[in-house]
């Protein structure tokens, strides 16, 4: 096992917000194109599943690289949840897809990392994958623009780009990542997946289900179990960081690397809280539109919490013109 280090280190090569920016305004055609289809709406993450609200947990007692940030000292925040499915489509819960838990923090006591002002959020954006599906931002983004203009184009986009056996190996990984069996967002972890600063220190974070054995939820509305056991019970997870050790073992530019546990083991920092509520009729109803409407970006956060590495840098942009294009930024 390994001890949690400060030595960590970006690598930003010259010119990449420049590209970034690039993509992102790409993106915004996409994003216009479903918008036209669909109703204004995120890029990604397009099918909201359920709005939810929430309590965060910070436990007494961490170690001092863990206490930090929103973790400095025991507290109790109400926060909001966001569940989604991963697709620019919307569409039945039945396909596969990468699946979306979007946690805001609130009350918080910081200072943005955006403008250098207070604020009193921080955002945690996750999905059920421990890491990312590409190494790199611009992988993810070429495939993203190629698949927008169909299957086809991204084919021919991957056999240009690894020849015919790469393509296939490229394809296997992708199928492997969204075709991944989800069971229910009542026992299944999600993860940032990509590291975000704790104070001095850098960690991915993670949420551990706390509820022991549930049937699965239905394929076609995967979150139909969580309407019922939320009716009368709560539900928990252990809100969880895994700490950077050194640039071989917990790399911070390659997001597709899975950090070993045996050498950075997870620590609990706390816990995550859903308290019975109510999750339909007009008040609820009200609350999910809010919700649609809220910002849930992995920069909406304080600045000991900065997200770090390229794929992170890269969805600055992304997430900021997604936003502008829906109309809440
Ligand atoms: C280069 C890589 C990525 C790009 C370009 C990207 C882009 C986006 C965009 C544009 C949105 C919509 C933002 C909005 O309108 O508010 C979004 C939403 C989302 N993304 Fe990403 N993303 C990337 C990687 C990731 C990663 C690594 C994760 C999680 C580990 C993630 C999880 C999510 C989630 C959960 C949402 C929905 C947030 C919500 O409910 O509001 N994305 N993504």
């Amino acid at each position: 096992m390994k001890q949690p280090s400060t030595s960590f280190q970006e690598v930003i090569p010259a010119g990449e917000a420049e590209k970034f920016e690039n993509y992102a305004q790409k993106l915004k055609l996409i994003q216009r194109a479903k918008s036209q289809k669909y109703g204004k709406g995120r890029l990604l993450h397009r099918k909201g599943l359920l709005a939810l609200k929430a309590e965060f947990h910070v436990n007494a007692g961490l170690p001092a690289y863990a206490a930090q940030g929103i973790f400095a000292k025991a507290a109790q925040y109400d926060a909001v949840i966001r569940l989604s499915n991963g697709s620019l489509d919307i569409q039945g819960d039945k396909k596969p897809d990468i699946r979306g838990f979007a946690l805001k923090v609130t009350g918080v006591k910081g200072k943005s990392i955006l403008t250098g002002q207070p604020t009193t959020e921080q955002d945690f954006v996750m999905i059920n994958h421990l890491t990312f599906s590409s190494a790199r931002a611009e992988d993810f983004l070429d495939l993203l623009l190629e698949l927008s203009s169909g299957p086809m184009a991204a084919i021919k986009h991957l056999i240009k780009k690894n020849g015919f056996f790469g393509m296939l190996k490229a394809l296997g990984h992708l199928s492997k990542v969204i075709g991944k069996k989800f069971a229910s967002f009542a026992t299944e972890q999600v993860s940032t997946a990509l590291p975000i600063k704790i104070g001095d220190y850098a960690a991915k974070l993670r949420l551990l289900p706390q509820n022991g054995a549930l049937p699965a939820a239905p394929k076609d509305d995967l979150t139909a179990d969580l309407r019922a056991i939320l009716k009368n019970k709560p539900l928990n997870y252990d809100v969880q960081l895994q700490f950077y050790t050194d640039a071989t073992t917990t790399p911070i530019e390659d997001a597709s690397v899975e950090w070993p546990q045996a050498e950075s083991p997870y620590i609990t920092v706390g816990k995550l809280v859903i308290p019975p509520q109510e999750l339909s009729g007009a008040e609820y109803e009200k609350f999910a539109a809010e919700v649609e409407l809220m910002k849930f970006d992995p920069w909406n956060a304080i600045q000991e919490h900065q997200p770090l590495g390229n794929i992170m840098r890269a969805r600055k942009a992304a997430y900021f013109a997604s936003q502008k294009g829906r109309g809440v930024a």
